[in-house]
């Protein structure tokens, strides 16, 4: 039987924390001033993350307040239903397991949900992925006229390319030398064309990943590039124009990764040549599933064990520390903060690490795809506001862009920083007259700890008048402060420290979701969408009855497009 939401703003928790933050005026300069306990006060760590919450609008009251909202509302039973495999996801009735995929072998006790062994069946898949990795990386697996693979392609969208290519880019320095992948998502025909526009066909290893093997964008870009690898052998005299020649080439260049491997039949790729996974891995929480493969190819069988290695740790201090040394309880509850009694709508990832540039764009599908709900997981209307808007860039890009706003505008942006102490490419900068050597990373870590310290601590109208800034100018040139942030170092972006961080954002997201009530696995705020699409397309391409079903303004937009083509 499903467990009722707890409503969050019913416990008396909540009435605390809106008496506290009515009461409370900010002031990080202060804080700090009475308190040189703070910042270590305020620090956490889990796995190999230094995570420093002391720049957050928030005292020691808030904390606890905090921490008592999350044992109110229920959280640790909920963490543990999700990790034993209850039917947590309850509008589509599925176990929430992404963190079964990250058990070690041999993880005691054994995990059994509904009497299936599910770390058996996660180990022999795993297993099948790092052999085809294997197979690929060592020039084994190869293609129809001989030759291995150069350049693997994934074919996929939302969950089943945003955790690869983030993940890819993110571990650039392990990709082994002379391999590249590449990604297509986007159903603009200019996505295919553009990747596959100077590959080599008889070297480019397609690899179809898509949960439901149901997916408009992946099946048609698939077919273009099954299309594209035909015609491109055949232009090379590699294969014949027969259909036993075209059903051998894609068995030599298309593989796939589904939990429908009927579907993967039918699209005419050997289920031989197919990776599964469950149902209760959600698309946004498949990086470390099969859906990686992808990335085993590329980083190798031991690099992305370390990589779910680090997601485990993150997982085992999930379930084990005190609500008090979370990391992602606190970080998720400190959302909630800002969210529910501070009115923060957005929240900016702010990653100074180049590699990781496609960070913000992985959390906003598993955040907003998560937490955008106005329900809870029983159909009520939720009690108060939900997720918030993740964004963000690396820095210093994002410094030079809209980091004004964050520092000066009348919103609250809650930030976090991320970075690391040892960068993968360790350049100096020798100067203009070649006397002086700057280590390039030490200059974009300084950047880092002068944003936060701006952010948080402003600067006065009696500092901005001491240096000599004439009175007109004065309030233009001021910094409020009081902007929080948190920062989190990693000694350096190693495959397992990206595994934290991403498992830290699942929990995190998690956190977010029991507190509001609500199912952060679903996502049926995509479909309408998905079939009003199905239905305007015979309008575009000219069906009158189509034309006339839809609403003025659509027909409008379809009829401009119609005398523009
Ligand atoms: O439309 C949203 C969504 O269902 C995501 O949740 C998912 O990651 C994506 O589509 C792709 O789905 P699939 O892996 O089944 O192709």
């Amino acid at each position: 039987m499903t467990t009722a939401p707890i409503d969050a703003t019913s416990t008396s928790a909540w009435a605390a924390l809106a008496a506290h933050s009515g009461a409370l005026v900010p002031d990080l300069r202060g804080w700090f001033a009475a308190d040189p306990d703070r910042a270590a006060r305020l620090t956490r760590s889990v796995g190999d993350l230094h995570v420093d919450l002391s720049k957050n609008l928030v005292t020691d009251e808030t904390l606890a307040l905090l921490v008592q909202l999350a044992q109110e509302v229920g959280l640790a039973g909920r963490i543990e239903a999700m990790l034993s495999g209850e039917r947590i996801n309850v509008t589509e009735n599925r176990s929430v397991l992404h963190t079964a995929l990250r058990r070690p072998a041999g993880a005691q006790p054994p995990l059994v949900v509904d009497g299936q062994d599910v770390d058996a069946d996660v180990q022999a898949e795993l297993a099948k992925v790092l052999a085809f990795a294997d197979e690929v990386r060592a020039g084994r697996w190869r293609g129809v006229t001989g030759k291995p693979v150069a350049t693997v392609v994934n074919i996929g969208i939302g969950g089943s390319d945003l955790g690869p290519v983030m993940a890819y880019e993110a571990l650039a320095p392990y990709v082994q030398v002379g391999l590249q992948v590449r990604f297509v998502s986007n159903i603009d025909p200019t996505d295919v064309a553009r990747t596959v526009a100077d590959l080599d066909p008889e070297t480019t290893l397609f690899i179809v990943a898509s949960k439901t093997f149901g997916t408009l964008e992946t099946l048609v870009n698939a077919r273009l590039a099954r299309a594209w690898l035909w015609s491109a052998l055949a232009e090379a005299g590699a294969i014949a124009d027969t259909d036993d020649a075209r059903a051998d080439a894609v068995a030599h260049h298309f593989v796939a990764v589904s939990t429908a491997l009927d579907k993967v039949a039918a699209f005419g790729i050997d289920p031989a040549n197919a990776f599964g996974f469950w149902d209760w891995v959600g698309g946004r929480y498949s990086v470390d599933s099969a859906i990686g493969t992808s990335l085993a190819i590329a980083i190798g069988p031991d690099a992305f064990r370390d990589f779910l290695a680090g997601f485990h740790a993150v997982d085992a201090h999930l379930r084990t520390a005190p609500f008090e040394q979370n990391v992602p309880v606190l970080m998720g509850l400190l959302n909630v903060w800002y969210v529910n009694f501070l009115g923060a709508h957005t929240h900016a990832v702010l990653p100074y690490a180049q590699l990781l540039h496609r960070f913000p764009a992985y959390l906003q599908q598993l955040t907003m795809e998560s937490n955008g709900k106005s329900v809870r997981w029983d159909g009520s209307p939720v009690t108060t506001e939900t997720g918030e808007v993740f964004w963000g860039e690396p820095g210093t890009n994002g410094q030079h862009a809209f980091y004004q706003l964050i520092h000066q505008g009348t919103r609250l942006v809650p930030a976090d920083f991320i970075a690391v102490a040892t960068p993968a490419y360790p350049l100096k900068d020798t100067g203009g007259d070649g006397t002086e050597s700057t280590d390039v990373h030490e200059l974009f870590l300084a950047n880092f700890l002068a944003q936060t310290a701006a952010l948080a601590f402003g600067k006065t109208a009696d500092e901005v008048r001491a240096e000599g800034t004439r009175e007109d100018l004065v309030p233009a040139r001021v910094f409020a402060g009081n902007r929080p942030t948190t920062s989190i170092m990693a000694p350096a972006l190693t495959p397992s420290v990206l595994g934290q961080l991403i498992a830290l954002y699942e929990h995190i997201t998690f956190v977010q979701g029991i507190v509001w009530g609500i199912d952060s696995f679903d996502q049926w705020g995509v479909e309408l969408g998905k079939k009003l699409a199905l239905e305007v397309a015979p309008a575009l391409a000219g069906d009158p009855a189509a034309l006339a079903a839809q609403d003025a303004s659509t027909r409008a937009l379809v009829e401009y497009y119609r005398a523009h083509r």
